[in-house]
């Protein structure tokens, strides 16, 4: 892996006054994989703006690379890909490390599957966790074969063949999942079709059709979506605007929400209508939020959100809208610690297998807060009392970079500190996120007793 790994170590959020300013968030990670991967596929250089350069991209950044393309940071931080052609990747001659990232592990293992040969996959020892038998399962489908350790777990190698389309209904609502069968479509004669009963991220879709390839979408009646790729269609390379990463966003609102008499702007913050739900969740918990200077770029919606410090109240979030705000639930947890009232959060079985448990590691951190909480199979209940939980425990991030910010965003409101034992992790999606936060008057630093 070509990414600098932050030295580990804790780090402490102190209780801190109003946080005030306008700041911008690193580039959405989802969005920044594809561009990746589909500007690497494309013949011609594609330009990619505001690209997050976080350790899950760079992670994808380097397998690209030993798949063929050539991908360059350049000087005035924009980055180019030329990419290798649909159908022309190259035998890596080494093992793709994806750390930490599911997301690059799960659309690389549907890339390289129409590929001839063996790529062989590993990851961070959080990675080696999660389960892989989703891909496996539309890929063997396909015609590929996948070598896994027990329970399709990594490492693994994936033995690339000339594919078969399918038509592949999604057993787990899952962005990822759906993007792997698709990109293994991608080189396969035929239509490949996925369906999604209920819709996830988009972004795989737009950014086919932003580098050229034409993808049906078919809206059901029920919300659902069928959604066709015919194989063996050119990419052309394209200019790719990254917009702000909402789920980075999220920290930076929830710090701003509970904090009384504070006031940020977010500019220019993704707000894809299939990742936006946190926004909704904290103007149902009475957040004084507003969104501004709604535009659209790149095929994205992009815009500005302002947020006020106030009393939240507890809410019920409704389970349907759990997949447009997935990775949120770790920093909306903390917002709902300090709401009054209590907030319920159920249907949320996928937060298990994330780059942690996040049920179980979050209710433990907060628990050691003082917070009261009923722990579900599929969620949390969150009693809050109107008053800023006591903190003042040292909570382990398990390898999980959103459980470490939520647990920052946590200590800026609470009585005592809280630590995060390894503030490392927070490279892979927020790169300078505690220099940001103190930018706008949060105390976070290294230590313990920072
Ligand atoms: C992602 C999809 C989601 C999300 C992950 C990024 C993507 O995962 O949690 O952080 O970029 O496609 P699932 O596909 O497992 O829901």
């Amino acid at each position: 892996m070509n990414a600098q790994k932050t030295v580990s170590g804790p780090v402490s959020s102190h209780r801190s006054g109003p946080l005030n300013g306008t700041v911008t968030v690193p580039g959405d990670k989802s969005i920044s994989h594809r561009s990746l991967i589909l500007g690497g596929l494309a013949i011609g250089t594609t330009t990619v703006e505001g690209l997050l350069e976080g350790e899950d991209v760079l992670c994808t950044a380097d397998a690209m690379r030993k798949l063929g393309a050539t991908i360059t940071r350049n000087e005035d931080g924009k980055w180019s890909v030329s990419g290798v052609g649909v159908g022309t990747l190259g035998e890596p001659d080494a093992v793709l490390d994806m750390g930490n990232s599911g997301t690059a592990a799960r659309l690389l293992m549907g890339l390289v599957a129409s590929a001839p040969f063996n790529t062989f996959f590993c990851g961070d020892a959080s990675l080696h966790k999660r389960p892989m038998r989703r891909v496996a399962l539309p890929l063997t489908e396909m015609g590929a074969t996948i070598t896994s350790r027990s329970g399709d777990r990594f490492p693994l190698c994936v033995t690339g063949r000339d594919l078969m389309p399918i038509e592949y209904e999604l057993p787990v609502a899952s962005a990822q999942v759906k993007s792997c069968v698709l990109l293994a479509g991608l080189d396969t004669p035929g239509i490949t079709t996925v369906i999604e009963p209920k819709p996830t991220r988009d972004h795989t879709e737009n950014m086919l059709r932003h580098f050229g390839a034409e993808v049906s979408v078919e809206v059901r009646e029920d919300g659902g979506r069928v959604i066709s790729l015919e194989g063996q269609q050119e990419l052309k390379a394209a200019k790719v605007i990254v917009p702000g990463d909402p789920s980075s966003a999220a920290f930076l609102a929830v710090a701003a929400a509970i904090m009384p008499g504070s006031e940020v702007t977010i500019e220019n913050v993704g707000l894809n209508p299939l990742r936006d739900g946190i926004f909704e969740t904290l103007g149902d918990m009475g957040a004084d939020i507003e969104i501004l200077n709604i535009r659209i770029e790149a095929g994205e919606q992009v815009g500005d959100v302002r947020v006020k410090g106030g009393l939240l109240k507890g809410c019920v979030v409704p389970p349907e809208r759990a997949i447009s705000m997935i990775d949120e639930y770790p920093v909306l947890f903390v917002a709902a610690s300090f709401a009054s009232g209590t907030t319920t959060m159920l249907g949320l079985e996928e937060l298990r297998v994330k780059e942690s448990d996040r049920i179980a590691v979050m209710a433990e951190g907060l628990k050691a807060c003082g917070v009261k909480l009923e722990e579900l199979d599929d969620g949390l209940i969150i009693h809050g009392n109107a008053l800023p939980p006591k903190g003042g425990a040292t909570v382990k991030t398990e390898l999980d970079h959103r459980i470490a910010m939520s647990f920052l965003v946590m200590g800026i409101g609470s009585e005592e500190p809280v630590t995060v034992d390894d503030g490392s992790v927070m490279e892979t999606s927020f790169p300078g996120f505690s220099k940001l936060m103190n930018s706008l008057g949060a105390k976070i630093g290294t230590g313990p007793d920072a």
